[in-house]
């Protein structure tokens, strides 16, 4: 890649090929704007990872979106030469289209390319692409396949987090490729976890699981103890953001992991609401400062209108208290508290304290039914005490009231925490 700044020829204008072993490049694509992802707010953008394993039989490993797939593309004829004749297969270990979209142009450009990849993810790859005209390999989970000079095998993990996801393994130098598993959503010119702020990438990294995994803790903690099963793991290479080479980063990710799939709770309250006119918003800060007047409790509020999805996924992993609070509309809860509702009832919270407040004009149960129906029922939430409803807006004795079961409610947290 050429480019001139002020009239000076640089050699390489554009962070890109980078060493991640001995015989391991990465060539993946970094999508710096990207700020929506599957419904998603991923507000420091993405990468998607992609490896060539260089050796006698050059092995691509997973391939990138196809808006980037000429920069992927680039990336493999810099190293390859233009003709990619030396490059002979491509594992695929997922087949989100992500990881796959830029499949399309390489295989129209590089025909002789052979896809590597298990039968189940070859079903899936086949209703998203026409690839049949593809070179394809199909493999049985944990069958070694040559790489060159090592061999590799893909063990099946399903639904952690597709039915056909699998975790790519090279048992002679014991590096992991773990697809969207301990990934991050951050675009950055860094690729190893140790090179950046550490409270930067495991906040990105506990989004990551609560919004792509938290419904999924069985199948994430067969795929852990897969894991920790290996003779080793000496690297591991993700398929979003940043990778994992020191032993204690892949030990602590590891780890965290096991906690959020167990949805581990600690003392902590989260209090979601959606109002109009101002009083329920003053029962949500009531809540607030009662829970807060309780030590060592974490306590959070999120106005739904003004709260991303993304953002409550993020925080409600380990909080075994939520308050669900809304305005009547009609005979609802307000909208955007019905988004909220909804995704958390797809992510599948689990052992959770819950508490219903809000105000109403004219239909006074309607907010009541909406939110027991939609979350609360569904998800198991065991209400600790009767909503607090109020006609318009509370009084100052109601608001005592609202503090009175938030500083309950904070008591509750930590004792669910403590035996947990
Ligand atoms: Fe990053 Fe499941 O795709």
């Amino acid at each position: 890649m050429l480019a001139r700044i002020r009239g000076r020829r640089l050699l390489s204008a554009k962070p890109g090929i980078v060493q991640m072993a001995s015989n391991i490049k990465w060539i993946g694509a970094i999508d710096w704007d990207v700020r929506e992802f599957h419904s998603l707010h991923i507000p420091k953008g993405t990468t998607y990872n992609s490896y060539l394993i260089t050796s006698s039989k050059p092995t691509i490993v997973e391939a990138v979106r196809d808006t980037l797939a000429d920069e992927w593309i680039g990336h493999l004829r810099t190293i390859c030469g233009d003709s990619l004749s030396q490059v002979k297969q491509i594992v695929l270990n997922h087949a989100e289209p992500d990881h796959t979209s830029g499949m399309k142009k390489l295989m129209a450009m590089y025909p002789h390319i052979e896809l590597v990849c298990t039968k189940k993810n070859f079903e899936t790859l086949s209703r998203l692409y026409d690839i049949s005209k593809w070179k394809r390999r199909i493999i049985k989970g944990d069958e070694l396949f040559s790489v060159g000079e090592e061999s590799m095998l893909l063990h099946e993990v399903p639904l952690a987090h597709w039915p056909e996801s699998c975790i790519g393994y090279m048992p002679k130098s014991k590096i992991v490729f773990s697809n969207d598993a301990f990934g991050q959503h951050l675009a950055g010119n860094q690729r190893w976890v140790d090179e950046v702020d550490q409270d930067l990438y495991l906040h990105e990294a506990r989004s990551y699981y609560g919004n792509i995994l938290l419904r999924l803790g069985k199948p994430v903690l067969k795929a852990i103890s897969a894991a920790k099963s290996l003779p080793g793991i000496s690297k591991v290479l993700t398929a979003h953001g940043l990778c994992y080479r020191r032993q204690e980063d892949i030990e602590r990710i590891l780890k965290l992991y096991e906690t959020w799939a167990k949805q581990k709770p600690v003392p902590k309250v989260i209090i979601l609401y959606d109002g109009n006119w101002y009083g329920t918003e003053k029962m949500a800060h009531a809540i607030a400062s009662g829970a807060s007047t309780v030590d060592s409790v974490d306590v959070k509020i999120f106005h739904a209108r003004k709260t991303h999805i993304t953002d409550v996924a993020t925080e409600i992993i380990d909080c075994p208290c939520i308050a669900v609070g809304s305005a009547v509309l009609h005979e609802d809860v307000l909208p955007d508290l019905a988004t909220h509702m909804s995704y958390l009832r797809c992510l599948g919270i689990k052992d959770k304290a819950g508490l219903i407040f809000g105000t109403y004009g004219w239909t006074k149960n309607a907010a009541v039914k909406q939110i027991r129906s939609q979350l609360f029922e569904p998800r198991k939430v065991r209400e600790l005490a009767e909503p607090l409803l109020v006609p318009w807006g509370p009084s100052r004795e109601e608001l005592t009231k609202c503090e009175e079961e938030g500083a309950r409610m904070a008591q509750e947290a930590i004792s669910i925490a403590s035996i947990k």
